[in-house]
């Protein structure tokens, strides 16, 4: 069964915020505007903007604020700004008019300088969700998103996560997955009905804690 889509990341996100074991591990996400972005740079330093729509690293960009400007990375390619007004026109007009949402921007942990994540898929069956997959995703080299459709390549979890971190962390960052994986689709599911196969996007970061960085209805 292919189940309900919801393609609204701003909804999915703020169903999971409702619940604090959850909320904890959800980076800190607000509707783009200019007030939010300049107030989010100045705490986080590094933020995510990503349309509210989208998948596939579409449309995904990290900004940053240093001491000398701003700056943006879309793909390959980064450029930098003197001014907040320069680098605000200039995201505006990559948005395209797009709905976009801000989120912390989040240091994953990284091999060889490649940042990794996972996707966990989860599937409802006659006899409950089950986990069909979990694998990790490292970022094609210079990129910072790691979908595969931008030449991420992929690992098992394990390697992933022995080769970014520890091995010794193997076991546990993997049932922490698990866990938030099987709470978020309940909270998931009380909210929205029908739902019926999910695709977790969870990344770590360089102290080992695991954030969610999105979830699928359409997994690929
Ligand atoms: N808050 C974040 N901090 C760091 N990297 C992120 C963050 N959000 C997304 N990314 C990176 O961008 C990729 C794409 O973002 P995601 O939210 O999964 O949207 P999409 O629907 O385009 O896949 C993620 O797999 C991850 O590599
Ligand atoms: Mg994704």
């Amino acid at each position: 069964m292919q189940g309900r889509q919801l393609a609204s990341k701003w909804a999915k996100t703020a169903a999971l915020l409702s619940h604090p074991r959850i909320a904890s591990h959800i980076p800190p996400t607000r509707m783009f505007n200019g007030d939010n972005l300049r107030s989010m740079l100045r705490v986080h330093g590094m933020v995510v903007i990503k349309p509210v729509k989208g998948a596939g690293g579409h449309g995904v960009m990290k900004v940053t604020s240093s001491g000398s400007g701003f700056s943006y990375t879309y793909y390959s390619r980064t450029r930098h700004f003197n001014s907040f007004q320069g680098l605000l026109q200039a995201l505006k007009k990559e948005q395209k008019g797009r709905r976009y949402l801000i989120q912390k921007g989040i240091r994953l942990a990284a091999i060889s300088g490649r940042p990794i994540d996972y996707r966990v898929k989860y599937v409802k069956t006659d006899t409950g969700w089950q986990i069909r997959s979990m694998v990790g995703r490292v970022a094609r080299p210079g990129l910072f998103v790691t979908n595969l459709c931008r030449g991420g390549s992929m690992l098992t979890a394990a390697q992933g996560i022995s080769r970014s971190l520890s091995g010794a962390m193997v076991t546990r960052k993997k049932r922490e997955m698990r866990e938030l994986t099987r709470v978020s689709t309940a909270v998931l599911e009380g909210k929205f009905h029908g739902i019926g196969q999910l695709g977790f996007d969870y990344g770590i970061d360089r102290s080992g804690k695991v954030w969610i960085f999105e979830v699928n209805t359409r997994p690929q």
